[in-house]
């Protein structure tokens, strides 16, 4: 079986085997360095899948029915977010943008079928994008609970997260990211970093890729897996 049948085969498992009563399965899936770097720095622009990676990570936005990233990632890669190298349906896109800060000339909004915006403010529009106001959290960004509950309303039942930084950390930090697929290319790049501060407290704290399975796709390495956490884990979200 090939690295992309295997992949396949157990995403439609664990989505069998994992339904929420009111949120999305939700998948996490980047590319980063060795060094766990996703970009230079925030904003700037890094290409790091190969050829297949890329094509991979086509493939499983199409096993998708969503596919969601912050505003920082619009900003700084304005991301079409189909499925252009693989075959099947491009899932909808779907945008964290608490403040509405979404331009008007974003890719995202070309698209026949409107862009989901979640955001916390009332009243905003664009043409090519759909606003969805939800609660915030205590920082004022998005509360990813409610966010998905709205998702999931919307029939939204499996849900890939591609980024970037800042919309990763958050997800792991509430503990609701359910699994991972992660490309590693080989370079180390010294830059922004995936995952930021999760607020956990020693090792038993921390969340699990469980079990971790692995393979090469060129001289990239796909690492993909179930995550767990403790049961702190996700408390301090609202
Ligand atoms: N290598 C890869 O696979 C990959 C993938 C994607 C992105 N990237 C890179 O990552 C960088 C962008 O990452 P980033 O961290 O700056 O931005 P980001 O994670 O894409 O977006 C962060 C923004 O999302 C908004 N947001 C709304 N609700 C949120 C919530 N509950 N939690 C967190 N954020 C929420 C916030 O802005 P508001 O408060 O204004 O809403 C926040 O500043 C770029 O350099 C991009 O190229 C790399």
């Amino acid at each position: 079986m090939t690295l992309n049948a295997r992949i396949e085969t157990w995403l439609a498992a664990s989505h069998a085997s994992c339904r929420f009563a009111s949120r999305p399965f939700v998948t996490l899936c980047y590319a980063q360095g060795w060094d766990g770097s996703i970009a230079v720095q925030p904003g700037s622009t890094l290409a790091l899948s190969n050829a297949q990676s890329c094509r991979l990570t086509h493939q499983l936005r199409s096993l998708h029915d969503g596919i969601l990233v912050g505003i920082g990632t619009v900003l700084a890669d304005d991301p079409q977010l189909t499925v252009r190298h693989w075959t099947g349906a491009s899932p909808q896109a779907i945008v964290l943008d608490s403040r509405a800060r979404l331009p008007r000339a974003a890719r995202l909004c070309q698209h026949e079928r409107p862009c989901w915006v979640l955001t916390t403010v009332a009243g905003a529009a664009r043409e090519g994008a759909e606003f969805l106001q939800v609660a915030a959290d205590h920082e004022g960004h998005v509360a990813l609970p409610a966010a998905l509950e709205r998702l999931y309303q919307r029939g939204i039942r499996h849900l890939m997260v591609e980024g970037g930084a800042n919309v990763i950390t958050a997800f792991l930090r509430a503990a609701l990211a359910d699994a991972l697929v992660l490309t590693i290319a080989p370079m180390l790049v010294g830059g922004y970093k995936a995952v930021g501060e999760l607020g956990c407290h020693g090792r038993a704290q921390l969340p699990r890729i469980a079990p971790l399975q692995s393979e090469r796709l060129g001289d990239d390495m796909i690492v993909w897996g179930r995550l767990h956490y403790s049961e702190k884990a996700g408390e301090d979200t609202a």
